[in-house]
């Protein structure tokens, strides 16, 4: 049995990233490649599927985000699902750095012409969708206009503001 612990502050954000922190995500780079700035950006904890037919995932960009918005103009981007040896890729596109996706080996998604970070598990190439207010974020919903699977097996993990693996 587990020893129970003071009653948390419900009104203290840091508490708050906290308790959420250890809800364990895996981790994707949404890309797009934009007209006016080529290829951008961000690394994307809150990515989830929402449905198979038909079949349409969804993500939470921060308001704050420079990157979104230049994603949203593109109206298409790609979701590439990082593998356990891929930290310091992600490190670097989760950066604010302006060839943050220099290291990402990319090629050029079919449908979405967004680039496909390379040694990722999985591609999904999308179109935006519907996109609702929640808080300090958006929720993303996008159609998902085909998919792929590379040779990788095991995801990165995001747990308790630490990268961590899951072993089998
Ligand atoms: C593991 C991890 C998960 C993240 N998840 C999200 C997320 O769900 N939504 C978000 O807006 N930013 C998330 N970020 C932050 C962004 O990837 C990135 O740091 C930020 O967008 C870069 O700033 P920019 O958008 O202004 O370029 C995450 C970062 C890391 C390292």
């Amino acid at each position: 049995m587990t020893t129970p612990t003071a009653r948390l502050d419900p009104t203290d954000n840091r508490t708050f990233r906290r308790v959420l922190g250890t809800f364990p995500t895996g981790v994707v780079a949404v890309t797009a490649n934009t007209v006016a700035d080529g290829p951008v950006g961000m690394v994307i904890g809150s990515f989830t599927s929402i449905s198979i037919d038909p079949p349409l995932v969804a993500f939470s960009p921060s308001k704050t985000s420079t990157s979104w918005p230049k994603i949203h103009c593109s109206r298409h981007f790609a979701v590439s699902i990082l593998s356990e040896d891929q930290q310091a890729v992600c490190a670097a596109i989760a950066s604010k750095s302006p060839d943050k996706l220099r290291q990402a080996a990319p090629r050029d998604g079919k449908r979405s012409n967004a680039p496909l970070v390379g040694g990722a598990l999985a591609w999904i190439e999308c179109e935006v969708g519907a996109i609702h207010d929640a808080g300090d974020h958006w929720i993303v919903v996008a159609r998902v206009l085909e998919f792929d699977i590379g040779p990788a097996d095991k995801p990165l993990i995001f747990f308790k503001g630490e990268y961590s693996h899951i072993s089998t």
